[in-house]
């Protein structure tokens, strides 16, 4: 299949729709990566540093006011003992995620961290995922070791983005825009995505997203299938959601036609699309995603970090994770990258428009 250079908005939503044959738009985009950047899958560790929140998203299972969830933080020694064990095996890119906190203690946690790494694992790029905060607080991440910046925008729809958050001041749509424009511009490697079947969302907002994504010149792309948990308020709307089936669909159909809008970037098989089907590894990657994200995150800590239902707790070792991963991409004719740090070719061209250094 072969997109146009400048496809509409309306052909996105009927491919979105499935007017094409999956098979040949994943063959299509599976050909795009190879062309771009090769088969290779690269591996992010993830450490869930903490489940605090300080918003109340009406989706996920770690705002605020969800009092069923035990809230932790993780000590900076049990970050670090995590970050050598994945890089003792090969890991060179960790992301460290937690919900939304602007406290000094937290940046000042977060910051000594990276300053660790900088020091002793200054190969491995680290990737933060810690919501929206304010400029200085990216700035000083910045400076003290992190490199890319993940930061959803989880819907370019303005209305859709208004339907999915309480109107508290907390949430605003320009105020994301603006965080996301800041990053890119001050020289993170910077990623979004977006939740895909969330309650009310149609192929035409998603069409929308893709678009976004495109004029917006990311390096990465982090995008899942919405899954409900009981303890949400969009709970009571999960009648009308579309099938796990059909959301998997719809999420690997966009996978394919962001490879193919953006053929030099990272996109991941998320964890969501992992949870909601049961081979939806293999899919991701034959849809034209790039990079898996192992958790490294400890057990005890990994149960209370349910962003929503069902994510797995496999008891596995690290090693033993690592080594399905390799046999299950090998399974699909794809070989695993360790020790490299997996930088997307279109934030290196993307530094070198800006006119900057690409190594710091
Ligand atoms: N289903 C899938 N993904 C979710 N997230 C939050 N809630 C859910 C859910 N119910 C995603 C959001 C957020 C990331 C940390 O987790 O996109 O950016
Ligand atoms: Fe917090 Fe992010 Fe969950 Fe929203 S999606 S409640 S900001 S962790």
């Amino acid at each position: 299949m072969v997109l146009p250079e400048n496809p509409s908005r309306s052909l996105l939503e009927e491919l979105l729709e499935g007017a094409g044959p999956d098979e040949e738009l994943f063959r299509s985009a599976r050909g795009k990566l190879l062309e771009e950047m090769g088969g290779e899958v690269y591996l992010r560790g993830i450490i869930e540093i903490s489940n605090r929140c300080r918003k109340n998203c009406f989706y996920c299972g770690l705002r605020r006011d969800n009092r069923s969830v035990a809230r932790y933080t993780m000590e900076p020694r049990e970050i670090i003992s995590a970050l050598q064990e994945g890089y003792s095996l090969g890991l060179r890119s960790f992301l460290l995620q937690s919900g939304e906190m602007l406290g000094e203690r937290h940046m000042e946690m977060v910051a000594g961290v990276l300053e660790w790494c900088s020091d002793r694992i200054p190969d491995a790029r680290m990737v933060l995922s810690l919501g929206e905060l304010p400029e200085e607080a990216f700035d000083r991440l910045r400076i003290a070791g992190g490199h890319r910046y993940l930061l959803r925008m989880e819907t370019s729809s303005r209305d859709l983005y208004a339907a999915c958050h309480p109107r508290d001041g907390l949430h605003s749509y320009g105020e994301r825009l603006k965080a996301l424009e800041y990053l890119r511009d001050t020289g993170w490697q910077t990623g979004t995505g977006v939740l895909i079947g969330l309650p009310g969302q149609s192929e035409r907002d998603l069409a929308g997203d893709l678009l976004f994504m495109r004029d917006f010149d990311i390096d990465m792309v982090g995008m899942g299938p919405y899954i409900e948990n009981g303890s949400t308020p969009f709970w009571k709307l999960r009648d009308r959601l579309r099938s796990g089936e059909e959301r998997t669909l719809l999420t690997l159909r966009m996978t394919a036609l962001a490879r193919m809008l953006l053929p030099g970037v990272n996109i991941a098989a998320t964890t969501a699309l992992q949870t909601i089907s049961d081979r939806g590894l293999e899919r991701g990657l034959r849809a034209g995603a790039n990079v898996v994200m192992p958790n490294l995150t400890p057990e005890k800590y990994r149960r209370n970090y349910n962003l929503y239902q069902g994510k797995t707790l496999v008891g596995d070792t690290l090693e033993e994770i690592l080594e399905t991963l390799k046999a299950r991409c090998a399974g699909i004719g794809r070989e695993v990258k360790l020790h490299h740090p997996g930088d997307p070719p279109r934030y290196r061209s993307r530094m070198m428009e800006m006119g900057d250094a690409i190594e710091r």
